[in-house]
């Protein structure tokens, strides 16, 4: 495992892939911090997993994302990793408008999009920080391939995920603009998993298999197990100056990211833009 990451953030660790990630990186040594909503399981884990430190808050709560923020950072000044990974997901039509109302979808671009972006915000002055004093830093992003390539069941998270794989994009972007030892020491890193096996889809699975004709014709998702293996093997894979991949992508994950660099990436580079 790389000695890049030391001590690491986890957002959205209660359950699924920051689940995964957090016991992952506990058992590696890492000093891990995991966050969600649910206090309960956030205290299981900790009872689990000796040493993992844990913080209660919801990002779709906008206005408490600085206070706990500033509260993290006071409490682990040496955090080197930030993984923002908290998401949900809604099924809906907008031809059938008594399937979701206005504040679900709010909440669920809040807790996608709008949280992460202004959470980036907030971490990136400190990641920097640390980067130009000659510490690697780290700020993962979890997008999906649902992002490039999106599905009409998920008519608010697939832009609200495009929005993130754009985000990390436009991150690098101005991170290729700052002083050297910020550039050479700070990771930007998009997650960028397939459909996996996890709560995340729970409660409107059987209809989504419906719609696709019975769970024998729908896409099946990924084992978590095998996800969590191909993940960390491509995290492992630093490219030769040391730094992490632009994207762990795993699955449909990575075809979807080698076609976008193939081609929409390959534009923005003819224009002297790093992808
Ligand atoms: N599973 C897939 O097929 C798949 C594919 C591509 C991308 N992804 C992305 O991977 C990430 C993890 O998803 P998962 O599959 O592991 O789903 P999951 O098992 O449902 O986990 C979601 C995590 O996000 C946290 N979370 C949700 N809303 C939150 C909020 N408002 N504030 C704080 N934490 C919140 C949950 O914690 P609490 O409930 O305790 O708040 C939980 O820890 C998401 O961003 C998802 O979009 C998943």
């Amino acid at each position: 495992m790389t000695s890049r990451i030391n001590t690491i953030l986890i957002i959205g660790a209660t359950s699924g892939l920051g689940e995964a990630f957090a016991r992952r990186f506990h058992a590696l040594g890492k000093t891990v911090i995991a966050t969600g909503r649910r206090q309960a399981k956030l205290d299981a884990l900790a009872q689990e997993l000796k040493g993992l430190e844990t913080r209660t808050f919801d990002i779709s709560d906008l206005d408490s994302l600085p206070a706990n923020v500033e509260s993290l950072l006071k409490d682990f000044p040496n955090l080197d990793s930030v993984v923002i990974n908290a998401g949900i997901q809604k099924n809906f039509s907008f031809f059938d408008p008594a399937s979701i109302t206005s504040e679900t979808i709010i909440n669920e671009i809040n807790t996608d999009l709008t949280g992460p972006t202004l959470l980036v915000r907030l971490f990136v002055p400190h990641l920097a920080e640390l980067a130009r004093v000659g510490t690697k830093t780290n700020l993962f992003l979890t997008s999906s391939a649902l992002a490039y390539a999106p599905f009409s069941f998920y008519p608010a998270y697939c832009p609200s995920k495009a929005g993130a794989h754009t985000l990390a994009k436009v991150l690098r972007q101005q991170l290729s603009n700052a002083p050297d030892e910020i550039k050479k020491n700070m990771n930007v890193v998009e997650i960028v998993p397939p459909y996996v096996d996890t709560g995340l889809d729970g409660e409107h699975r059987d209809a989504v298999n419906d719609l696709q004709g019975g769970p024998e014709q729908a896409f099946p998702p990924m084992l978590l197990e095998e996800y969590i293996e191909k993940f960390f093997e491509t995290l492992d894979q630093l490219e030769p100056d040391g730094s992490i991949k632009k994207e762990v992508a795993v699955g449909f994950g990575q075809l979807v990211v080698d076609t976008w660099r193939g081609s929409f990436g390959k534009l923005l580079e003819q224009v002297g833009l790093p992808a």
